[in-house]
């Protein structure tokens, strides 16, 4: 939530934090701002993308070699002028950007009001700026000092730059909770959300751990913690091309990551299955080996579709390793009381790896003594460091905020984890696992084929573009599949949608059903296909309309259905890898004849990093 991007060096800072927002913008794009230092601190803001800040400072002074800029997605206050960061202190000397929440503001906020500060804003950045201001001049401490005391003070999560016209060669950063990469070049420093804006300039960054405070001038950078004690930092080399930040002549991220499908399904196999002998081979987790073999319940926590992927892995793991599996919304976990002991394994699954409620419910069950893998795709992100050990997805960025080929990609490491448990405790046999290994193998060529329905699919999107309800049904792991289907259809389309088990909508949703409803089934030729055919059949006897999707050759859904979408024939273990690609392409083309924002929808942000 909330992207920023700051910069200090000898090349005009504007361009450089401008193009930063942009590739931040999927964090959040209700609002934006930039602050310069050029002799004193110039701070243009406005309400709306990126864009319309750019067309708002057309034409005033941007210069300056020192800089900032953030990318809001609105908490505290609506989005407008004068919410959007940065914000200033009283005296104007400092400014400051922030993701995250100050969950504590308002009381700083009444003291600081009774002393006479008076604020332009509704938001908790705002105050905080203040605070650092109050210290000064309550006491004299300078800027670092007074910066260290006031993040003392707040209750919360926060990632910041504060930049001060007093001292033109100096920015300031600190994180907790939120995330920081510093990039650093040579007589400049790069500070951003992710490493996606630093990586045209320098392949080095630093990941700021949580309570560090960076201290950066041009040709000088220390990092202190919170208690101020000075930290060696860790510089990384960056694994990212700039190419895969850009749309590739799609008209959209969320287009070009659903046919990168292939590539990052066959991405995120690689070196790890060994079809001709039957095994597969995890270097994040061998370590884990004894404690797989003993493990006693699983439970993966996450949220959004990151979810939907845990309850695949939950039918998968179920079903080779046979240990019990639960799958919790990560936000709900950590509010209860759950029961976690040390023999529990907890499979913690996040695109962005910055999820704030993924991460607390980590911290909590660490807490209890479980062991934690993640399944993250952004490299170096906070959950991988939190977490004792895990396997990467490396689908590539993902910037289309709805989620296509994180999904699969995590479907396909659970699937892995799956077997690999499996061979682990002697739950499969080798040739079982060599078949299942050698089909899944083929499952990116399969994607491939699946992807060859788009004209057929958006036929199909033509007919429901105007619908104002939808309802998607699938039995055993093709449930979790129609939830992602409906929450892709919901999240860019605006269109209600449900998924539900295709039996339990007789217990509801088929009190919806009428001659406008259409109703999507993942009906393919597997183990519920004959119950799956009797929902249909109850949705045609009130006159719904089906959109099947079945597998390839299918005679009995095509008499029934209103429109079919084939998918290649495979294995019921990897039909959510195919059946999830036509419903893919059907949100994306309702939405796109919808003429919403596909890459950017309403209200939406891509790393949920406030609870
Ligand atoms: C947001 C995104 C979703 C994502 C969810 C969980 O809601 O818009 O696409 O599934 O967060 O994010 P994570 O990064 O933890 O997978």
């Amino acid at each position: 939530m909330c992207g920023i991007v700051g910069y200090i060096g000898y090349r005009d800072a504007y361009p450089i934090v401008i193009k930063g927002l942009h590739r931040l913008e999927y964090r959040g794009y209700d609002s934006a701002g930039v602050a310069l230092i050029d002799k004193d601190i110039k701070v243009y803001k406005k309400a709306g993308k990126v864009s319309d800040l750019e067309e708002f400072a057309k034409g005033v002074n941007l210069h300056g070699t020192i800089g900032m800029g953030h990318t809001r997605w609105a908490t505290h206050g609506a989005p407008s002028d004068r919410n959007s960061h940065p914000h200033s202190s009283g005296d104007r000397r400092l400014t400051i950007i922030h993701n995250g929440i100050i969950e504590n503001y308002a009381v700083i906020k009444e003291t600081l009001l009774a002393k006479g500060h008076i604020f332009l804003s509704d938001t908790d950045t705002e105050v905080l700026i203040h605070l650092v201001e109050d210290i000064q001049k309550e006491t004299g401490l300078d800027l670092r000092e007074a910066v260290r005391v006031a993040l003392n003070k707040v209750v919360g999560a926060y990632a910041i730059v504060i930049m001060s016209s007093d001292d033109p060669d100096q920015l300031i950063a600190a994180r907790k909770g939120s995330p920081l990469v510093i990039g650093v070049g040579e007589g400049e420093y790069f500070i951003a959300s992710d490493a996606t804006p630093i990586v045209e300039y320098t392949k080095n960054v630093i990941y700021l751990n949580d309570n560090e405070i960076a201290y950066i001038r041009r040709n000088d950078l220390l990092i202190k913690n919170i208690d101020n004690t000075v930290q060696t930092p860790y510089i990384h080399e960056l694994d990212l091309k700039l190419e895969m930040l850009e749309k590739g002549g799609y008209d959209h991220f969320m287009l070009k990551e659903i046919y990168e499908q292939p590539r990052s399904i066959r991405d995120c196999m690689r070196g790890r299955i060994y079809p001709k002998i039957g095994k597969v081979q995890l270097g994040g987790i061998k370590e884990y080996t004894e404690k797989l073999k003993n493990v006693d319940r699983i439970i993966i926590v996450a949220c959004g579709t990151s979810w939907h992927a845990g309850l695949v892995g939950e039918y998968l793991i179920e079903e080779y390793a046979r240990v019990p599996v639960e799958v919790e919304y990560a936000s709900e976990f950590r509010y209860r009381n759950p029961i976690i002991t040390e023999k529990d394994l907890v499979i913690a699954i996040s695109q962005s790896g910055e999820t704030a409620d993924t991460m607390a419910a980590i911290e909590l069950a660490k807490e209890k003594g479980a062991t934690i893998f993640g399944v993250c795709n952004v490299v170096g992100a906070s959950i991988p460091r939190i977490t004792h050990a895990g396997v990467y997805t490396h689908a590539g960025p993902e910037i289309g905020v709805a989620s296509t080929k994180a999904f699969t990609a995590q479907v396909t490491v659970l699937t892995l984890i799956a077997f690999y448990i499996a061979q682990q405790r002697g739950t499969i046999t080798q040739s079982k696992l060599i078949e299942l290994l050698t089909e899944l193998n083929e499952i990116p060529e399969l994607v491939e084929k699946a992807l060859g329905s788009n004209e057929h699919v958006q036929q199909i999107a033509e007919k429901f573009k105007d619908s104002r309800n939808c309802l998607f049904l699938g039995r055993g792991s093709s449930f979790p599949v129609a939830l992602e289907g409906a929450l892709k259809l919901k999240e860019i389309s605006y269109i209600h949608a449900e998924g539900y088990p295709a039996a339990e909508m007789k217990h509801g949703p088929i009190a919806l059903i009428d001659e406008e409803m259409p109703v999507v089934f993942i009906a393919t030729k597997h183990s519920s296909y004959e119950k799956v055919i009797s929902n249909i059949q109850e949705v045609k006897a009130r006159k719904g309309k089906v959109i099947a999707i079945v597998t390839e050759g299918d005679t009995d859904v095509k008499a029934m259905a209103d429109y079919v979408v084939e998918i290649p024939q495979t294995d019921e273990a990897f039909v959510p890898l195919l059946a999830t690609i036509p419903l893919q392409l059907i949100s994306y083309h309702i939405a796109v004849m919808r003429g919403c924002n596909v890459d950017q929808p309403r209200n939406l942000a891509k790393s949920v990093t406030v609870e």
